[in-house]
């Protein structure tokens, strides 16, 4: 497996890889890699001949009071568990490698990346967006694959692409789970034992309104109600709960089966994490 440092060495390797005839999957990732990350190298595998991991904690989408210097780091780790996956090829820049000093253009995605998450984290949106578009510069993917967990990112990046013609297609893959329901995240980290059994209640909210809609409700607010109950009597406070259109991430009143998604985000503690569940 190859391990780069520049962009101008994976560029070089991926248009190599299509003159000789190869397809090339990008999977874009902030490292600490975890079973959901490897689940995306696999669904990689399954659309392209070759699989390149970009690994980078890009400082443009976190805000001065977020965890940008407490993002936990394994890169030798990572390095192994995408050379077992079966990579190709793993992308570690360093900062100055992705932003020169004077750097002053910005990727900004503006309608579907303003609710949600991005009402909380007013220049994630733009951070994730700019950083994308220059790993699809570099690493000339013909696919890329994204998880479910950041729902709204898929939805942003897949619009990002879409309006600047990155010839591109963009996998959406399940979210993976704990056995006990949690969804995999590289901020599982902070979690006390105490408040990962708490957090327990987003997943366990989220499965009781797929079964209620599976059921017959369709009124979005009765289920967001519901959740609103559940994930607060456990001590997390909801930052939004949302039964949205899984397109263009309006707020829905009735729920559309097939074409709804619920997203979910709660604090506890100065943690936040998001969940979501396709209706
Ligand atoms: O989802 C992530 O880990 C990041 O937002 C991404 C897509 C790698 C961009 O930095």
């Amino acid at each position: 497996m190859n391990v780069f440092t520049t962009s101008a060495e994976v560029h070089a390797w991926s248009i190599a890889q299509k003159r000789a005839g190869r397809t090339v999957a990008l999977v874009p990732t902030m490292g600490y890699l975890h079973e959901g990350h490897l689940s995306l190298i696999r669904e990689a595998r399954k659309h392209c001949d070759c699989v390149i991991v970009s690994i980078f904690v890009n400082p443009t989408q976190f805000a001065p009071n977020e965890d940008y210097d407490a993002y936990p780091h394994k890169e030798d780790d990572d390095i192994a568990l995408c050379e077992a996956e079966g990579a190709a090829a793993v992308f570690l820049p360093n900062a100055d490698e992705m932003y020169p000093r004077d750097a002053s253009t910005w990727v900004e995605e503006t309608v579907l990346a303003k609710g949600y998450c991005g009402a909380q984290r007013p220049i994630h949106f733009r951070g994730v967006c700019t950083v994308v578009a220059k790993l699809f510069n570099i690493a000339a993917p013909d696919v890329a694959v994204f998880g479910q967990k950041d729902f709204q990112q898929v939805a942003v990046i897949r619009r990002m692409v879409r309006d600047l013609n990155f010839p591109i297609e963009i996998i959406r893959a399940p979210i993976i789970r704990d056995e006990d329901g949690l969804a995999k995240s590289s901020r599982n980290t902070y979690l006390t034992a105490d408040m990962r059994k708490r957090a327990l209640s987003l997943s366990r909210a989220l499965f009781a309104a797929k079964a209620a809609v599976d059921a017959g409700e369709r009124n979005a607010a009765a289920i967001e109600a519901t959740i609103r109950e559940t994930v607060t009597a456990e001590g997390w406070i909801p930052d939004y709960v949302n039964v949205i259109d899984t397109e263009t991430l309006t707020p829905l009143q009735e729920v559309l089966p097939g074409t709804s998604a619920i997203l979910l985000a709660c604090r506890c503690e100065g943690i936040r994490l998001i969940d979501n569940i396709l209706l």
